[in-house]
């Protein structure tokens, strides 16, 4: 009777055992990809190191069609400057209809004192969120704190309004 049990036993550890090292060896594969794939993971601090130290996104290009400091609208700001990413310009002056894995969209928010209030950001990544256009929505203080990050619920159900528009309201993708 204890070895009918004991067997049985037996073979569901050695299962158990043999999956999670399946699980283990997927993972450095998963990286790999990441690299291979050569953008930024979407993370909030990587992200702000990227546009503010490595690269300057305030000497990117403003999104077609719009100047510093343009007039905006409840949630974002009085005033707002947005700037794209090169290939997010190289997308819509090609009127493409979407915008390319890896296109990052930075916006300041500013009140009407015309101060710096915060920084809102969109960055696509393949995958990362299917249902929400796979963008990564980011928003952070002038002292580069972060406020929000990820898959913002808040973000995402406003812009969805705009999900025939590739989830931006600036300007026409197509
Ligand atoms: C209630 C609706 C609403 C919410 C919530 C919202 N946005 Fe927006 N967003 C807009 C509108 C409208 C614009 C166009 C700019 C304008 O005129 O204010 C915009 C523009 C943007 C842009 C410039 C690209 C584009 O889509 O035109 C970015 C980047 C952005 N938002 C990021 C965010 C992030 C990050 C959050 C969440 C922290 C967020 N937004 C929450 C409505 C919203």
């Amino acid at each position: 009777m204890t070895r009918l049990i004991t067997i049985p036993c037996i073979l569901l550890c050695l299962s158990l055992a043999t999956g999670c090292q399946k699980q283990d060896k997927s993972q450095p594969t998963q990286s790999a990809d990441q690299k291979a794939a050569a953008l930024p993971e979407a993370d909030g601090s990587t992200l702000i190191e990227l546009i503010t130290v490595t690269q300057d996104y305030r000497q990117w290009p403003m999104f077609p069609g719009k100047e510093a400091l343009y007039k905006g609208q409840h949630p974002h700001g009085a005033y707002l400057t947005t700037y794209v990413s090169p290939a997010v310009l190289a997308a819509l002056q090609s009127k493409s209809g979407q915008l390319p894995d890896g296109s990052i969209i930075v916006k300041e928010n500013y009140s009407p004192e015309k101060e710096l209030a915060a920084v809102t950001l969109m960055y696509r990544r393949t995958g990362y969120n299917p249902e929400g256009g796979d963008w990564y929505w980011l928003k952070y203080a002038p002292d580069k704190t972060i406020l929000a990050e990820g898959r913002v619920d808040g973000c995402i159900n406003c812009h969805r309004g705009v999900k025939n528009n590739d989830w931006v309201f600036t300007g026409p993708v197509k």
